[in-house]
């Protein structure tokens, strides 16, 4: 048995299948179709329903007939309207997951439907209802989406159409579609709600409605949940994310796990996330007010003019929908949707701005914690990129204009001008200032491994010029002699992500020596990243931490220069690194005597030997875990042995004169002594008397006759705060709010 019921389920009214209503003549809400229970087994639906891909009976290959146990299957298949609808994929987004601060989201594609959008899911169900009942003519109220959908559906099924947009407020592309296919087109003064409301009001009884109120359009848009389920093997994914409008999809997807749990399809239900736009948010309010009725905005503002609706026709529905799934609603910000939609597109996935509301609002409920980063999460695109190409061609235009005004868009950070790799802009924001530290690496026994930050900057200061793709570099105080590491990181990057980014007159300054074994190469290669970030492309913290890593070739300096503190790094068989950084503790200090011996570290590398005893590995295994146990529980007493190395070295000695007269010093306060990366510099560790302890290590030197410059350092914090606590970065690890905040909000391009 199937008829319309009221969707009030206290009033329950029930009426005829093919009664021509949308709403309850008792108590006005809105209609429903409603089934007797399915009688099917699960499994032989599931079997059924995967059958149908390979037929070719117009229904199954139709994305949203072959549900067609859960549609009102009462039509010849020969007056099923159809343009093969539905049958779009899932896509995974790796830089979209990056950006919302997940593992992994999959998008399933509505975009991909004949006109490019969801409702010809929808349309379809509607449009041979509409037909089935001899309607002359179907109307609706649209943004643009449904119009289109509409026109489409009536052009196949002969039948006249009349859509009523928002007079200048609907893209010049879905215009056109209503045009194309033939539809009559009525603009309106007002927004959609406006031409909504007229529409109910004054249409004469001639016009067959196909707004998203209609319950025959709610059955089609529920086989998206159908088809996702079917496609992802009927594992129900933790959360389905849509974007909010009239709130008719909301009511389907809601309507359509109702269903598929009472049929025993699914044992789990996602939790349902409607994101609308902040000048659009009725839903989102309510819900967050935690009212009983919704108040429509009344001058709804949004550039996602798909969802620029103030009073959503089926918000009682769509509460309905939340309740069943414990889901929830929000707002994001114009910027937000802007952001996140640049995002899809760099997924080369592309959407429409009302669809990238998914994208932002998973972000911001993944940074709030409400969304787990291992959460299994589908959000649902509803629109064609190329529904809106105004809105890219106007976002295009304003970053020319910023362009022309000299101005270099970069991300906000929190961080301060003094901070680790801190990304600076001044207060007129023409430039960019990013610093970033200078690191003692391996610290004795943890060659390739254990690295801490060090307060020697290299300094960079990028203006924009005019043009694009050009970077001019000035080394001031200092002659580059061997390639340049920030260019070469910052040109690795344009070539993954985006080649065009704006002309830059980059200054460089640095007081970390160069080739002295304390990172000035990694520093580099490290800024190049972070200013590619910042003025180009947004990156994950984990895509830097291993491209920095790649191009250095080895992992502990680009590790320290770009998360600050102490760090260890560590190459997974698959080849990518993870990292660590926690607090150095602040009580201990670094004399570093740096030999004016400029030693590469290739030829330092050189010298080590390709195996090592299973004694000497034992040692320093035992060192490294000695080191950071020390470190971690203030038994400084024991870094002296922690620092010993059986592994580098006793084979550098060669290289570096006076490093084992260095190694061999006693003082009270001296807490131990390494040989800092791959050389020449040597550093020795103390809690007090830092001056005293230089003058030992310069006596050292003073016979060699070799000059020599002597820096008293502290070591430079981790980036981010972290209050005693370790930082894990890297394998899709998500390091802690404020790393992932200072390298993953994206400049506004
Ligand atoms: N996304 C797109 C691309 C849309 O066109 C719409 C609605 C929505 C999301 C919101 O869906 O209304 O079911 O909550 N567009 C309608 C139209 C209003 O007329 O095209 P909803």
């Amino acid at each position: 048995m199937i008829h319309l019921r009221c969707s009030d389920q206290k009033c329950a009214t029930t009426l005829e299948l093919h009664e021509r209503a949308v709403a309850c003549p008792r108590c006005h809400d809105l209609l429903e179709i409603a089934y007797s229970p399915c009688p099917l087994d699960p499994l032989d639906l599931r079997a059924r329903w995967q059958r149908r891909r390979g037929s070719h009976d117009v229904r199954d290959r139709s994305g949203v007939w072959r549900f067609r146990e859960f549609l009102p299957d009462v039509y010849a298949p020969e007056n099923i309207v159809t343009l093969q609808e539905g049958n779009v994929p899932v896509l995974p987004g790796w830089r979209s997951a990056a950006f919302g601060g997940l593992k992994s989201v999959q998008f399933k594609h509505l975009g991909w439907n004949p006109t490019g959008c969801f409702k010809d899911v929808g349309m379809t169900v509607g449009m041979t209802e509409a037909k089935h009942v001899g309607a002359k003519v179907v109307g609706c109220a649209s943004t643009g989406n449904t119009a289109g959908s509409l026109a489409a559906y009536a052009a196949r099924a002969g039948i006249a159409a009349r859509v009523y947009l928002p007079k200048g407020a609907v893209s010049l592309a879905k215009l056109a579609q209503s045009l194309e296919h033939g539809a009559e087109v009525v603009e309106i003064d007002g927004n959609f709600d406006k031409a909504l409301a007229d529409l109910l009001a004054t249409a004469s009884g001639e016009l067959y409605f196909l707004n998203s109120i209609s319950p025959f359009r709610v059955e089609g848009q529920k086989t998206v949940i159908f088809e996702l389920l079917d496609q992802l093997d009927w594992q129900p994914p933790d959360f389905i994310v849509l974007p909010g409008g009239n709130l008719g999809n909301t009511a389907a997807f809601g309507k359509a796990l109702e269903e598929l749990k009472a049929a025993g399809l699914i044992q789990q239900v996602p939790r349902l996330v409607v994101v609308q736009a902040e000048g659009a948010n009725p839903l989102a309010r309510m819900w967050r007010e935690g009212r009983s009725e919704i108040e429509p905005v009344e001058n709804p503002t949004t550039a996602a003019t798909a969802i620029r609706i103030g009073a959503p026709r089926s918000w009682k529905k769509a509460i309905r929908a939340l309740r069943f799934t414990n889901g929830l609603a929000l707002d994001v910000t114009d910027e937000e949707i802007a952001e996140a939609k640049s995002i899809i597109g760099r997924d080369g996935i592309g959407c429409e701005p009302a669809s990238a509301t998914t994208l932002a609002g998973i972000r911001k409920l993944a940074s709030a914690g409400t969304i787990d980063k291992d959460a299994s999460v589908v959000a649902i695109l509803t629109g064609h990129l190329l529904k809106d190409p105004d809105y890219i061609l106007k976002n295009l235009h304003a970053k020319a204009e910023d362009r022309a005004a000299g101005e270099i868009p970069a991300r906000n950070s929190a961080r301060g001008p003094q901070s680790v790799a801190g990304v600076h802009r001044n207060g007129h924001e023409d430039k960019i200032e990013i610093s970033v530290p200078g690191s003692i690496a391996n610290l004795g026994p943890g060659l390739d491994t254990l690295a801490v930050a060090v307060q020697l900057y290299l300094n960079v200061c990028a203006k924009r010029m005019h043009g694009l793709n050009e970077l001019s570099f000035e080394f001031k105080g200092f002659e580059l002699k061997g390639r340049n590491s920030i260019e070469r990181a910052f040109r690795h990057l344009a070539a993954k992500h985006s080649p065009t980014f704006p002309s830059l007159k980059i200054e460089v300054s640095s007081d970390i020596p160069l080739c002295s074994g304390l990172g000035s190469s990694a520093a580099a290669t490290v800024a190049g990243l972070r200013l590619y970030d910042a003025v180009a492309a947004p990156c994950s913290i984990d895509e830097l931490l291993n491209v920095a890593c790649e191009l250095e070739g080895h992992p502990d300096n680009a590790t320290a220069a770009l998360l600050g503190g102490l760090t260890t790094s560590c190459q997974l068989s698959a080849g990518s690194v993870v990292a660590t950084t926690t607090e150095w503790p602040e009580e201990i200090g670094f004399v570093v005597l740096t030999p004016k011996l400029a030693l590469e570290t290739s030829a330092s590398r050189q010298v080590l030997p390709h195996d090592v005893s299973r004694a000497d590995a034992v040692f320093n295994a035992q060192r490294v875990a000695l080191l950071l146990q020390a470190i971690h529980t203030h038994q400084y007493s024991l870094l002296k042995e922690a620092m010993c190395d059986r592994w580098h070295q006793p084979f550098r000695r060669s290289l570096v004169p006076g490093l084992e007269k260095a190694l061999a010093l006693e003082h009270p306060d001296l807490v131990g002594v390494c040989l800092s990366g791959a050389g020449p510099s040597i550093v020795a560790l103390a809690e007090k008397n830092l001056q005293a302890i230089a003058s030992l290590l310069s006596q050292c030197y003073a016979p060699l006759e070799i000059p020599y410059r002597i820096h008293l350092l502290r070591a430079h914090p981790p980036c981010g705060r972290l209050d005693g606590h370790v930082a894990l970065i890297g394998q899709g690890v998500e390091p802690p709010e404020e790393f992932r905040h200072l390298t993953t909000i994206p400049v506004a391009r």
